[in-house]
């Protein structure tokens, strides 16, 4: 489904990688990982269209997404894409259900998932009139969950989403996650915590002194 193809990236005259090549099937849950500064956020940018390879391809469906015009790259973020961060990317000074109707907007009519149902899956039943920053950390990252459950989106791009959760909080993350790629959203997570790369189908390993690998979940890094 997504297939980057040597794709290199330098800022100014330093290159961060060059020759990076790897191929994501659909409905795959795949780690990120490497040393911090390897790049992940950079390479999760550049599936995003929020910044530029220096040369190489990365197809979507067949076609070279780092060649969209601007209303393809509006349209491909606005119906294709979801994003996790570590900071939730929520709306501080408005209630739960507010941040939800946001992301319903300007999506195309999607499946009949409503706001109810997707806070009861997140465990945040009735807590729709809450303001944000009354909310936990773990609180606010369940709220974005449930505003990715309800874009339906078909990539997942997920920066460190867990990285400053307590463990339920990342177990349910990382659950949803997983459910999602169940039913056939691709997901890319940018990660460090040894216990979401265990969980996912495959791991890329981005960078660093041994360049680009692929490992298996669940086996002994370095990183
Ligand atoms: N817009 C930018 N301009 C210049 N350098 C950048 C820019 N974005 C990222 N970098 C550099 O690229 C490297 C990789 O960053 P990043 O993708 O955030 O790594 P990671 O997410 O793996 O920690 C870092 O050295 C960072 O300073
Ligand atoms: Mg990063």
């Amino acid at each position: 489904m997504i297939e980057i193809e040597n794709v290199s990236k330098s800022f100014g005259f330093r290159t961060l990688w060059s020759g990076l090549t790897l191929n994501i099937a659909r409905g795959e849950m795949l780690a990120l990982t490497g040393p911090s500064g390897s790049g992940k956020s950079t390479l999760l940018n550049c599936l995003g269209l929020l910044d530029k390879p220096s040369s190489g391809a990365i197809r979507y469906q067949g076609k070279d997404i780092t060649k969209l015009g601007r209303n393809e790259t509006r349209r491909f973020r606005r119906d294709e894409l979801g994003y996790l961060f570590q900071s939730y990317a929520l709306i501080d000074n408005a209630t739960v259900s507010e941040n939800l109707e946001i992301a319903l907007k300007p999506r195309r009519a999607q499946g009949d998932t409503t706001i109810a149902e997707v806070l009861d899956r997140v465990g945040l039943s009735g807590r729709e009139k809450e303001k944000i920053h009354y909310l936990s950390g773990g609180e606010q990252q369940r709220v974005a969950l449930a505003r990715l459950m309800l874009q339906q989106p078909s990539l997942v791009l997920a920066d460190e989403p867990t990285g400053a959760l307590d463990h339920d909080n990342t177990t349910m993350v990382v659950d949803i996650l997983r459910e999602m790629s169940k039913n056939g959203c691709t997901v890319v997570i940018a990660t460090h915590d040894e216990s979401v790369r265990d969980r996912c189908d495959a791991v890329f390993v981005v960078g660093g002194a041994s360049g680009f690998m692929s490992v298996e979940p669940g086996s002994a890094l370095s990183a």
